[in-house]
């Protein structure tokens, strides 16, 4: 069963919706005043059939990789946006994975204070975890998401027949995700998706819509009250604190939620290190999904100590010296330290050269 969600946001309510059918593209196609950004390879692989009815003047295609996330991209947008006859009645629909959406979302965000914007996410990682949320976010320079702004789209629409033809490597990251949230949903929510993973795996689309919804509400549940990301919300940031620093050590060979999964198992490592997670449910969860689904390995050079510390020192969400980390405790809790010392990263690092690279 699918169910549309409402999202109360400070910025402006908005709407997720489920779909069934493709029968969506067809009325996008004929908004007023829209135009459309599209992932590259998205309008490659489905010109000819599921967004053939687009109009193809209002097209503007993006060549998407992480290192075009950033206002160079976004210039380009603008470049292509000012040109055209409407300006603040201006509809943008983005169609695409979650770079596109940061880019485009950044743009419609800024371009005449903000236009009316639509998000059609077309991989894993777009559709269970960052379509909502408010955030568009930029790299700069060296420095991954350092950019962005809160600005949710008016309209989401989720459908999950776009993921069939995500690379393995690019649905293994989403699927990082998908377990970073039914983890973060506690112990029910973990043992239902160790259930229903090898439907996922296998791209089913009831399978799909499950964890797609059960992710999003759980991301909801943390944003509660936390739009803005100064408290709770920031528990989400679990596996990230490794993982946007294996991303910038790899030159982002690793993606985005491959690198979480990283970061959940670094983590984990040093939770139980501490006497804060039970060793059995720490080995439990790395052996039945973290491990296994990490599909790209980071190389031995990625790994290296002083090169993953300084990476985690410029996390722009740390404060004071020592290194912040949030941490999955007993029970299914999260918790964010700010003592993490450069040993601990250390010791984590090395047991987990030893496991995933031999
Ligand atoms: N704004 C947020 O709240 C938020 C949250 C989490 C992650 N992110 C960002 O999202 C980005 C990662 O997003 P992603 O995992 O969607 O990767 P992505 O956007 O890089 O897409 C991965 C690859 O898949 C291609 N692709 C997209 N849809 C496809 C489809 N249906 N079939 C075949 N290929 C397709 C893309 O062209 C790209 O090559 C990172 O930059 C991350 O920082 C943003
Ligand atoms: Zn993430």
């Amino acid at each position: 069963m699918s169910v549309n969600l409402s999202i109360h946001s400070n910025i402006r309510d908005y709407e997720v919706y489920m779909e069934q059918s493709p029968d969506f593209v067809d009325a996008l196609a004929s908004y007023p005043q829209a135009c459309f950004a599209i992932d590259e390879n998205v309008w490659r692989i489905y010109a000819g059939t599921l967004l053939k009815n687009l109009p193809e003047k209002d097209i503007i295609v993006v060549p998407i990789s992480e290192d075009r996330k950033n206002l160079n991209t976004v210039q380009e947008l603008y470049d292509r946006l000012v040109e055209r006859p409407a300006k603040r009645n201006l509809t943008l629909i983005s169609i695409g994975g979650g770079i596109l959406q940061d880019v485009s979302g950044f743009a419609a965000s800024t371009i005449y204070r903000g236009i009316n914007w639509i998000y059609v996410p077309t991989t894993l990682l777009a559709q269970a975890d960052s379509c909502i949320g408010s955030k568009t976010s930029l790299n700069y320079k060296k420095y991954k998401n350092l950019i962005g702004t809160f600005f949710p789209p008016a309209h989401i629409h989720i459908y999950p027949a776009f993921l069939a033809t995500q690379l393995d490597s690019d649905f293994y990251s989403g699927f990082g995700e998908v377990i970073k949230l039914h983890l973060m949903g506690g112990d029910k929510s973990f043992r239902e998706l160790v259930q229903y993973a090898p439907e996922v795996l296998k791209r089913e689309t009831t399978a799909l819509l499950r964890a797609i919804q059960q992710s999003l509400n759980v991301k909801l549940s943390y944003m509660a009250g936390d739009e803005f990301d100064t408290g709770r919300r920031n528990l989400l940031n679990y596996g990230h604190d490794f993982g946007h620093a294996l991303e910038s050590t790899s030159d982002f060979a690793v993606p985005h939620g491959q690198a979480v999964i990283f970061g959940m198992l670094a983590a984990n490592l040093i939770s139980k290190k501490r006497g804060l997670l039970d060793e059995k449910v720490e080995r439990e969860i790395a052996e039945t999904f973290l491990v296994p689904s990490m599909v790209i390995k980071p190389s031995l050079k990625a790994l290296e100590i002083d090169a993953m510390v300084s990476a985690m020192k410029k996390d722009k969400k740390r404060t004071g010296d020592k290194l912040a980390l949030i941490m999955m405790t007993n029970d299914f809790n999260f918790k964010r330290v700010n003592d993490l010392t450069s040993d601990e990263v250390a010791e984590a690092l090395v047991m987990l050269q030893k496991h995933l690279l031999s």
